[in-house]
């Protein structure tokens, strides 16, 4: 069979290198360059938000948010079960417990049941993940914060551009916390941002990530207990680049994907992630689904697919809670059947396989088709089945 002709990623182009090259030669190379003021306000309005406050990553902005809202020692927060870690360490960063809910059976996302089920008198935040680009349900969410008085912090680490009503993901909560890590939709190698339309919590995260410092005083003159979390100006270039992009990228992806399901609707093996009718785009940052059938596993079903050259993840090797970190971390975990079954069954295709074209997409359905029916593409003959 020919090799699948699917996109590397990073990305980048002529507009990455003219914005670099402006960077590069300016007297400025760190946070105080103008592109970025430029790239927090365009990408907080991209987000419908009024303020955006960029940091070196999306954990110490997941760290931030916390500590500006006061959550620390004696305090839970409620985060899902599965995440990458950042989600939970940041809570146990700032002194405050994690607590483990699950998610839904077919969501990845965290279960809006459960975090009712979950808040105690020392709840004061829940962090949904929008996991895959995907949003948790956010209306049932703010209900239950609403309800409880529990600050919401989304991480929207994967979700660039989603929206849910036309509403985009971050603006749900106090804050939202996007990651631009190298695998991310839009990414600078590194670099985090905190959106948020209040005033005052912005105001707060301005200074602290920039030692203390007050808008408008003294470069010498420190208000605060802050740090320095500023962002380069050479990941403002290049993220300033992406966030032009991102429109024509989710388009891509997003008929990808309607092609892929289309192709393989008749595969009961794969149930994708749920498709919320309130979602009006998707960032498509993965394409997940559970594998199921009573003849191939889950690992025969990913390394038949990987060997055929479709980039594939076969999901978290284990829940949040699982990681050896939280044998030694205080943590507390609700009941979690969906996500340790997630953990033997789930899967994923990173962005950039939905970024090839539509012949390469086709022929990636048929990957996806035979691995799922345990035959091989060269020969249709059985290729690593369970047996008994
Ligand atoms: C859901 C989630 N939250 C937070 C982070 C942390 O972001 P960063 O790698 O920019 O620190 C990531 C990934 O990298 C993530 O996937």
């Amino acid at each position: 069979m020919k090799s699948l002709n699917i996109p590397s990623w990073p990305q980048s182009g002529a507009r990455e290198e003219e914005l670099l090259r402006s960077v590069l030669h300016s007297p400025q190379w760190g946070g105080f360059h103008p592109l970025v003021g430029e790239f927090e306000r365009q990408f907080a309005a991209a987000h419908h938000a009024n303020h955006g406050i960029s940091a070196f990553n999306g954990t110490v902005t997941l760290e931030l948010a916390l500590s500006l809202l006061g959550i620390g020692a004696g305090d839970e927060v409620i985060v899902p079960a599965i995440s990458f870690i950042s989600t939970a360490s940041a809570v146990s960063r700032v002194g405050a417990t994690p607590v483990f809910v699950d998610i839904g059976p077919t969501s990845f996302n965290i279960d809006p049941e459960q975090i009712a089920k979950a808040i105690t008198s020392r709840t004061k935040a829940v962090i949904p993940v929008h996991f895959g680009g995907t949003m948790a349900d956010m209306e049932a969410i703010n209900a239950i914060a609403d309800e409880h008085g529990l600050w919401i912090i989304e991480d929207a680490a994967h979700a660039h551009g989603s929206e849910w009503k036309g509403k985009r993901a971050g603006g749900f909560g106090i804050t939202g916390s996007f990651s631009f890590q190298n695998g991310k939709v839009m990414c600078a190698g590194e670099g985090g941002i905190l959106i948020t339309n209040d005033d005052d919590f912005a105001t707060r995260a301005r200074s602290f990530v920039n030692v203390g410092r007050k808008a408008g005083e003294s470069f010498y003159s420190h208000y605060r207990l802050g740090t320095n979390f500023r962002m380069t100006a050479f990941q403002a270039a290049v993220l300033l680049a992406q966030l032009e992009r991102l429109p024509e990228q989710i388009a891509r992806r997003t008929a990808s994907v309607g092609l892929l399901k289309r192709l393989l609707g008749d595969i009961e093996e794969i149930v994708w992630q749920d498709e919320p009718a309130a979602m009006t785009q998707n960032s498509r940052y993965l394409m997940c689904g559970r594998f199921r059938s009573k003849t191939v596993t889950r690992d025969a079903f990913h390394a038949a697919v990987t060997a055929a050259g479709l980039p594939c993840t076969p999901f978290y090797p284990h829940t949040l809670y699982q990681n050896p970190l939280y044998a030694q971390e205080e943590c507390r975990v609700m009941p979690c059947p969906n996500s340790e079954a997630y953990v033997r069954d789930a899967f994923w295709f990173p962005h950039r396989v939905l970024l090839a074209d539509e012949e390469t997409i086709q022929q990636a359905a048929e990957v996806v088709r035979a691995a799922a029916l345990g035959q091989s593409q060269e020969t249709g003959a059985e290729l690593n089945v369970r047996r008994g």
